[in-house]
């Protein structure tokens, strides 16, 4: 893209609200706000809600989490009626976790990485029982792998290589959160399927910035946030996709009303919806899903291909500027030099990671975040990070370690970054 080569914004970085007095590197955690998100918020809440009140539901509201879900399915390569918004990626994973391994035909193992992300370990930890091994009562053994210690570039082969017969689910995130190693889905789907086992993926760290193509690759289920790539706000909900011809033969374990085929008839009798509705569970919160949409579409109109190429030249400038600068300083590289086994975000360790981060927020105003114990991640938001956002991020963490600035902050870690 050209506008890299030149320092030139991306187009649609104008779009969103901005402050070009900070240098913003945390969008794949929080993204930032589209100037539409502001105007639409405003109209379904004073003319939606505020005028039409209850018949917001049939005039635009019950139709809000297939709809965005269908856009987020365009981007997912899933087919229309395959994704839905609902709930959080953590519940939408317990939920599509659960109905697959009620389907498992006795196999009792879920295979996923030691490091993934704590709450979908919590999730899956407890769908096993790691420490119930008779399986007499339906329990799983969960078994967690040490994919890292083998090397970025054997991951997904080591993945593959674990699943066995008695496997009855793989359940990873595509892009690791603090690595920003991006597994191969494809491999790892038809690996699982040749062994007869299920695979469910959580996009939430590539939805938005890496092409994908579910449909085509087979994927049986998958979750992701809403509120990094995809700008739609602070605790948005998140989506869940389940190939269609999964939709009859599993089962929500969460039943709720807005799960059964005609919430408003009011049947004591729960009859589950035939389709992916059948995974929503409760009223939807429909002030955050209709934040989600604009971040969406602004997502679609940019094109993904075109996102993943500026993402990778933006996280291949970072990482040639950190080798050239930042590797003397006692900086190490956690992320993939490799740009094809990457997400995007690139994230640097250092003993000092913790008060780094401080200063970089608080003198540099230079805004990435930390994970414990000793990592500092830097997200790349292809639709409106700027190479100078980049460029002031090096910069920053050069004089922050030759000046010693980072020493005016307390090591003891508390709080979010
Ligand atoms: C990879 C991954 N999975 C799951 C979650 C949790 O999502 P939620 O809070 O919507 O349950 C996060 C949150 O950052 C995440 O990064």
């Amino acid at each position: 893209m050209s506008e890299l080569k030149t320092a030139a914004p991306p187009p649609f970085r104008s779009l969103f609200i901005t402050d070009d007095t900070k240098a913003y590197l945390d969008g794949n955690s929080l993204g930032r706000l589209p100037r539409r998100t502001v105007a639409y918020l405003q109209q379904v809440i004073a003319e939606q809600w505020g005028k039409n009140l209850i018949s917001g539901w049939n005039a635009h509201w019950l139709s809000m989490p297939a709809r965005i879900g269908n856009k987020i399915g365009q981007l997912i390569g899933a087919n229309p009626g395959e994704t839905i918004v609902s709930d959080s990626t953590s519940v939408n994973l317990f939920k599509l976790a659960r109905a697959l391994l009620k389907k498992s035909g006795g196999r009792v193992k879920i295979i996923s990485d030691r490091s993934n992300f704590p709450s979908d370990l919590y999730v899956l930890g407890d769908l096993g029982g790691s420490d119930r091994r008779e399986h007499t009562d339906g329990a799983m053994d969960v078994e967690l792998l040490d994919f890292e210690m083998c090397g970025f570039e054997s991951m997904s082969q080591r993945v593959c290589d674990a699943i066995d017969d008695e496997t009855a689910l793989v359940s990873l995130s595509h892009v690791h959160y603090k690595s920003g190693f991006a597994y191969d889905i494809e491999s790892i789907t038809r690996a699982a399927h040749q062994r007869g086992a299920r695979v469910l993926w959580d996009l939430s760290h590539s939805v938005g910035v890496l092409p994908m193509q579910l449909g085509a690759w087979n994927v049986d289920a998958a979750v992701g946030c809403t509120y990094k790539y995809l700008n739609g706000g602070p605790g948005a909900p998140a989506f869940l996709y389940l190939r269609s011809d999964l939709h009859s033969a599993v089962d929500n374990p969460i039943r709720g009303w807005f799960g059964a085929m005609n919430p408003f008839s009011f049947s004591v009798d729960y009859i589950p919806s035939p389709d992916i509705q059948r995974f929503l569970v409760g009223t939807p919160p429909i002030l955050s899903l209709a934040a989600i949409e604009p971040g969406v579409d602004l997502v679609l109109e940019a094109g993904i291909e075109h996102l993943r190429e500026r993402s990778i030249q933006l996280s291949s400038e970072f990482i040639a500027l950190f080798t050239e600068r930042l590797l003397a300083l006692g900086f190490t590289i956690q992320s993939p030099l490799d740009a094809t086994l990457r997400g995007s975000h690139v994230s640097l360790g250092h003993p000092n990671a913790w008060q780094i981060t401080k200063d970089l927020i608080q003198r540099f105003s230079v805004i990435p975040d930390f994970r414990a114990p000793g990592t500092i991640r830097f997200g790349f938001a292809p639709i409106y990070t700027t190479r100078d956002e980049l460029h002031r991020a090096i910069e920053a963490m050069e004089l922050s370690i030759q000046s010693q600035s980072y020493l005016n902050f307390s090591a003891d870690i508390q709080g979010v970054t």
